[in-house]
């Protein structure tokens, strides 16, 4: 959930700051960038050269460098971070924060901050059950501040009470919540099509041409979008799975049917994903009867069946369309055919060469191809995390039309 995210963490003056190492830790493993500011009596706390350490990122205290003048500009900080979290809060440093004081660059950069800002607060019992800090504390919260709730223990003064700033992980925690919740509200207002699973061309009453598509992948999309709060029309071929509530199942058996319900749907949404392992051709004649066996061989006429990306792409205008890949050989090169001559905007290539990938299995690994030519890997995941990978380049191409290579 913070991957990619660009944490700014204030680090204030009190005995907790020592947290601050640990926090910086768990938020890096959990893939966030990390820079720090520190108010001047932090520095008492902590050494910023542990803080620039572990954040990999110079420290920030004041607001020029008095080496060769370099200005630090707050503003650009604010702009920089996606959460501006205060960890340790100081009794003190809240106090400015309500009342806007300005008077360090962890101030400063609080008042010009755009995106959503955390306090851990940190003190003692007193300070923090007295009226002055409840006060502060309320109006921050009125202000959109999210505070992370002090926990009850021993304190530096060897008093036992409420104080203790919150454990690193319980920090990252609500980060995380904070961002998870963001994600879901991400595509809100979006309506997407997704089409999975198999399809099955009928021979006889009892025969039919399929393939091993378990619908998975395109099942966890469709969650996936739908937690991010799209509107979701799951198109899906015969799959032994279930949809969460919330999402519009429409079950189809055969490559005619998908291709009739997916034109239908598709100009009423924004865009459309298709991981469906469609037949690419069907019998030319079904039987109304059981075929009987007889000592010939037998050979079955096929005709080819509808590309039903490449017939959605004719006419997308401004939606989104996302294809799906699935190569033996010759990945790449076949993977950006199908991009052009399908018109996607991008396409999730996926190998039956590598072990854990394709149909069937809970896992799968990605690597997508854009217009503009970059190609993204990524290595071996469950089909839940592949989802959330590709769902993030949808917000991105639906959320940023500007970022989208064109054709
Ligand atoms: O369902 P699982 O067991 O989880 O497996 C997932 C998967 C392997 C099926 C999935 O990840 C995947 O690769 N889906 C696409 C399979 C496929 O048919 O790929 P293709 O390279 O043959 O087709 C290219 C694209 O055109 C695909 O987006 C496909 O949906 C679409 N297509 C193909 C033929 C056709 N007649 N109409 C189409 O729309």
């Amino acid at each position: 959930m913070l991957r990619g995210k660009h944490i700014l963490l204030g680090v204030t003056g009190s005995i907790a700051a020592y947290k601050a190492a640990v926090l910086i830790r768990l938020l890096v493993k959990e893939g966030a960038e990390v820079r720090v500011v520190m108010t001047p009596l932090a520095k008492e706390f902590i050494t910023p050269l542990t803080l620039a350490t572990l954040s990999r990122h110079p420290i920030l205290v004041d607001f020029f460098d008095p080496e060769d003048g370099r200005w630090n500009s707050h503003i650009s900080l604010g702009e920089w971070a996606d959460a501006y979290l205060i960890a340790p809060a100081t009794a003190n440093t809240l106090a400015k924060m309500a009342g806007g004081v300005a008077d360090n660059l962890l101030l400063t950069t609080y008042l010009s901050a755009r995106c959503p800002v955390f306090v851990s607060p940190a003190m003692d019992l007193d300070m923090y059950a007295h009226v002055a800090t409840q006060e502060n504390l309320g109006k921050l919260r009125r202000r959109n501040v999210s505070i992370i709730e002090p926990e009850e223990g021993e304190l530096a003064s060897g008093l036992v009470g409420k104080g203790r700033m919150a454990e690193p992980e319980k920090i990252v925690e609500a980060l995380q919540r904070w961002f998870s919740g963001q994600k879901k509200r991400g595509l809100s207002g979006k309506r997407l099509m997704v089409t999975a699973g198999p399809t099955r061309e009928a021979i006889d009453p009892v025969r039919y041409i399929s393939n091993h598509s378990s619908g998975k992948m395109g099942y966890a999309l469709a969650e996936e979008l739908a937690a991010r709060g799209a509107e979701v029309f799951l198109v899906t071929g015969p799959t032994q799975l279930s949809v969460k509530d919330g999402i519009h199942r429409i079950d189809v058996v055969s490559a005619q049917e998908m291709y009739e319900r997916a034109c239908e749907i598709f100009p009423e949404t924004d865009g459309a994903i298709m991981c469906a392992a469609v037949a690419d051709y069907t019998p030319a004649e079904v039987s109304d009867r059981k075929i009987k066996k007889d000592d010939g061989s037998w050979a079955l006429e096929l005709r080819p069946t509808h590309d039903i990306a490449a017939e959605l792409g004719k006419n997308k205008g401004s939606r989104l369309l996302v294809g799906f890949a699935l190569e033996t050989d010759h990945e790449h090169s076949h993977a950006h055919a199908k991009l052009e001559r399908k018109r996607f905007d991008f396409i999730v290539l996926n190998s039956l060469r590598d072990a854990g990938a394709g149909f069937g299995v809970d896992t799968n690994k990605i690597t997508i191809l854009e217009r503009n030519g970059s190609e993204t890997a990524y290595p071996l995941k469950s089909k839940r995390e592949t989802a959330v990978d590709i769902v993030d380049k949808i917000e991105n191409y639906l959320l940023s039309p500007d970022s989208r290579p064109s054709e």
